[in-house]
């Protein structure tokens, strides 16, 4: 060796600064990658072995190493040094300390570049499985108490605007629907994550015999990625990753700004049980929507963990540049942040008190029924924005009369246009303006009941669908 204690310190002739070494070093954070370290180094040196590059007993002692030092790694117990720079390191470190110079030898045919590769395709595919698993309960609670709350009837909104009266399960239900388009998100990653870096090499792959398919197969990807180059310089997956993990956050945040919303005294429509919620250290009388709140915070670093990742990759020359280090905390942190706010919302929603008399007397105004009016003369064949002109008018007139519009006879609405059939209250009621939405994806009970039916289908195959992700690898 040249400089002192210096990794392939060969060409230096001085010790690293301590700064250096310092700002460098990424097992602080990399180490989540242990476990896909050792089955990346365990497929490695059984290919190595295959292609007698090393002994038979080379093998066996290197495997029983990794599997050893992966055992130390689950338990927690394996002590990282951060004065060996990464997690790559520190396994072979240790792996020497345990064998000897045989440890040497499960570098061949290897540069960090492909195996930090290989570490995090493995690892994201974990990710994108949890964060698929965690989308599925928070999707089983919405069904849940969207089935329990199929008669409970509240304003949708505009622009927090009071706008048309929906169901309660119409309302989670559609976040049902954008909490699988996440799901199928993470799930389409895994046609992304097919291909194996490993035996990529530093960028040109390797004069050694190495057998990529063995490996990749043995890794569980579908075959060698095409180009070493690529396969080293590329983080497209951990962007898609990334972005995955940002819109479902933005969903989550929405979910828990209606949470926030709903459980302050202006609208009483919930109550967040005791479990999910918190008190102020000066208000006695305070509950605090704490946990809503910081999913609704959170969503901002899984878009900034984005950004951050775009950022690091725009204008990088091919191939591996060390900048790529700064892959690593984003993805951790974002599918952290994913998994607890799904968690903690789930289980929020899932303790939730609804208070469905405050929900009725809020769909229960009137005026919420304006377009249904204007929709009754579009059936005597009134052009509709005539028909919403004068419904504007007579809206316009109870407002200023403080009258309530179904009380208008039929006389008083023919004040307005004569194509009024009947009066109001013939013509407008909540059940009809519910029932009467029965398009495909309407609040009316039969496309609402059509659709919980068709949600707990969907669940049951992506539950299949996980349980036999979990079997295959
Ligand atoms: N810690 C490095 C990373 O995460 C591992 C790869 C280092 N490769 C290198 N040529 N220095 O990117």
């Amino acid at each position: 060796m040249g400089a002192k204690e210096k990794p392939w310190g060969g060409r230096f002739s001085e010790a690293t600064d301590p700064a250096v070494e310092r700002f460098s070093a990424s097992v602080a954070f990399d180490r989540a990658l242990g476990r896909y370290d050792i089955r990346g180094s365990i497929a490695h040196a059984r290919m190595l072995g295959r292609q007698g590059l090393l002994s038979p007993e080379d093998v066996a002692q290197l495997v029983e190493g990794l599997e050893t030092i992966g055992r130390e790694i689950e338990a927690g117990t394996f002590d990282f040094d951060p004065a060996l720079e990464d997690v790559h390191m520190n396994v072979e470190s240790r792996l020497r300390d345990r064998l000897g110079p045989v440890a040497g030898r499960l570098h061949t045919g290897r540069s960090r570049n492909d195996q930090v590769a290989t570490d995090l395709a493995l690892y994201l595919r974990d990710a994108a499985s949890a964060a698929r698993e965690g989308l599925q309960v928070l999707r089983e609670v919405l069904v849940t108490r969207a089935r329990e709350h199929i008669d409970t009837v509240l304003p949708g909104y505009t622009h927090l605007q009071r706008a048309q009266p929906v169901r309660l399960a119409h309302h989670w239900l559609a976040f049902f629907e954008m909490f699988g388009r996440d799901a199928g998100r993470f799930a389409d990653l895994a046609g992304r994550l097919a291909t194996s870096p490993l035996g990529s090499g530093a960028l040109a792959g390797s004069t050694l015999p190495l057998d990529r398919e063995n490996t990749a197969g043995a890794l569980g990807f579908e075959a060698p990625s095409r180009n070493s180059m690529d396969a080293v310089a590329s983080r497209d997956a951990a962007l898609e990753f990334l972005s995955a993990c940002a819109i479902a956050m933005v969903h989550l945040s929405r979910l828990a700004d209606e949470l926030v919303l709903w459980s302050s005294a202006e609208f009483g429509f919930v109550e967040l049980a005791d479990a999910y919620s918190t008190g102020s250290s000066l208000m006695p009388q305070k509950k605090n929507p704490d946990v809503p709140e910081i999913v609704r915070g959170k969503s901002g670093r899984a878009i900034g963990n984005l950004v951050t990742l775009l950022t690091v990759m725009k204008g990088l020359p091919l191939t591996y540049n060390r900048d790529l280090q700064e892959d690593k905390e984003p993805i951790f942190d974002s599918a952290a942040t994913l998994g607890d706010s799904l968690h903690v919302l789930a289980g929020s929603l899932a303790t939730l008190r609804v208070d469905t008399e405050r929900m009725a007397q809020a769909a229960g105004d009137p005026m919420l029924l304006a377009t249904d009016l204007a929709e009754a003369l579009v059936r005597e064949g009134v052009p509709f924005r005539e028909a919403h002109e004068a419904v504007g008018k007579i809206v316009a007139h109870c407002l200023s009369n403080q009258l309530d519009l179904r009380g208008l006879t039929r006389q008083d609405l023919r004040a307005f246009h004569e194509a009024f059939p009947t009066g109001a209250d013939e013509l407008l009621s909540l059940e009809r303006a519910l029932e009467e939405r029965a398009l495909p994806g309407g609040t009316a009970r039969v496309r609402v009941t059509e659709a919980l039916d068709a949600a707990e289908r969907e669940l049951a195959e992506e539950r299949q669908a996980l349980g036999d992700g979990e079997s295959g690898s």
